[in-house]
């Protein structure tokens, strides 16, 4: 079936007990036994649930992966991620990386005695160089939050494969819908649900998504013991997120062109990095490996200066951190979603304090664009 099809069929059948078309809410903590060590086939809400088996299954099927697991965020799921590897064991990460991961990374796994190295991922010959004997895992962002970079994945998952390591993907910034990196070679994707997949901004959640059965049972063993799988309430939104995640996209991928061209012919924004413009050095790689260019827009005005007055003076765009949400949402990233790496990190990633990062929404594009118009005229 084509991808629209499967978000609205797949895990999300009628109850068979009721014939609901919309199957109910499981929300009990416990499940009784028929008899002494016989179940219907659930026990116990941590180990799993309806909910949760049936957003698995959507998941795993629109990501092209094997099985699926869900988080109770996506800092979550990137944990049980990083958890299938061995103290001593080596990861290339990208340095331009959402700030949690890499906070995640060196604050937490680090202590751990698991081992990071940063690197442009977009280059390939800094990714193989970073590679040592010790290398597991080589961990992608494409498109990077927020300076947009984009890694091209073939070659990536070629190299991957050439050596032996495990390649992982992080597709929250286009979904599913826009990108799929399994197809492209990748052995595991995550995302954070608490954003597009979920879309409407009203709760928090992570996906792992898998192709080796080795590693699925790895995450799901990891899911029950640690006990951060994703509850019935939020597996039911997400679920139904996921249902209109195809015509968000298409909106969101129209509006986020429509927002950039107009950003990039305004005076006051010194630079606008956004994989859908020409101007962007990725462009063709963009083009050749992602359906769309989604809705995510980092911008330069400059200064912090400029930066505070653009977002002190939005009426109809909210400042607030996450993104993917049907409503259009601006940040400031370094002192919002990156303040967690270090200046001197930032400046090496090319994180400036006059960027601004928006995420365009599917409201009406018209008024999308005053909002910006009037804000940027008061810089
Ligand atoms: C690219 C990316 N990955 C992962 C995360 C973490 O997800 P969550 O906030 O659901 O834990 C975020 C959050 O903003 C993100 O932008």
């Amino acid at each position: 079936m084509g991808f629209s099809t499967d978000a609205i069929h797949v895990g999300q059948e009628p109850d068979p007990l009721t014939g609901a078309v919309v199957a109910p809410i499981y929300q009990t903590s416990t499940y009784v036994c028929e008899s002494l060590g016989k179940t219907k086939g659930y026990d116990y809400a941590r180990t799993t649930h309806p909910n949760r088996m049936a957003l698995e299954r959507t998941v795993a099927k629109l990501e092209g992966g094997k099985s699926a697991y869900v988080f109770t965020s996506g800092m979550a799921a990137i944990d049980a991620v990083f958890r299938l590897l061995r103290p001593g064991n080596h990861t290339v990460l990208p340095r331009a990386l959402y700030g949690g991961t890499f906070r995640l990374a060196s604050q937490l796994l680090a202590d751990f005695g698991l081992q990071f190295s940063y690197v442009d991922t977009s280059n390939l010959d800094e990714v193989e160089q970073a590679i040592k004997p010790s290398t597991r895992m080589i961990y992608v962002e494409t498109p990077s939050n927020p300076t947009m970079i984009v890694t091209d994945l073939a070659a990536v998952a070629a190299l991957a494969r050439n050596r032996n390591l495990t390649l992982v993907v992080d597709n929250t910034f286009l979904s599913p819908y826009l990108q799929q990196p399994i197809a492209l070679g990748a052995h595991i994707v995550i995302h954070s649900m608490t954003k597009y997949l979920n879309g409407h901004s009203d709760c928090i959640g992570g996906a792992v998504v898998l192709t080796r059965s080795e590693d699925a049972e790895k995450v799901y063993f990891l899911q029950r013991a640690a006990g951060a799988g994703l509850a019935p309430m939020d597996c039911f939104l997400i679920s139904r997120g996921i249902k209109t995640l195809a015509v968000r996209m298409d909106r969101h991928d129209s509006n986020g062109m429509t927002v950039a061209k107009f950003l990039e012919a305004h005076r006051k924004v010194e630079r606008v990095l956004y994989p859908g413009l020409s101007s962007h050095p990725q462009h063709e790689l963009a083009k050749r490996q992602q359906r769309g260019f989604g809705a995510m827009i980092t911008f330069d005005l400059g200064s912090l200066d400029a930066a505070r007055t653009l977002l002190n003076h939005l009426h109809l765009c909210s400042l607030a951190e996450s993104l993917g949400g049907v409503e259009m949402l601006i940040s400031h990233p370094a002192s919002m979603t990156h303040s967690s790496m270090p200046p001197e990190v930032r400046k090496e990633n090319g994180i400036t304090d006059g960027m601004v990062r928006l995420s365009a929404g599917i409201e009406d594009i018209e008024d999308l664009i005053a909002d910006l118009d009037q804000a940027l005229a008061k810089v």
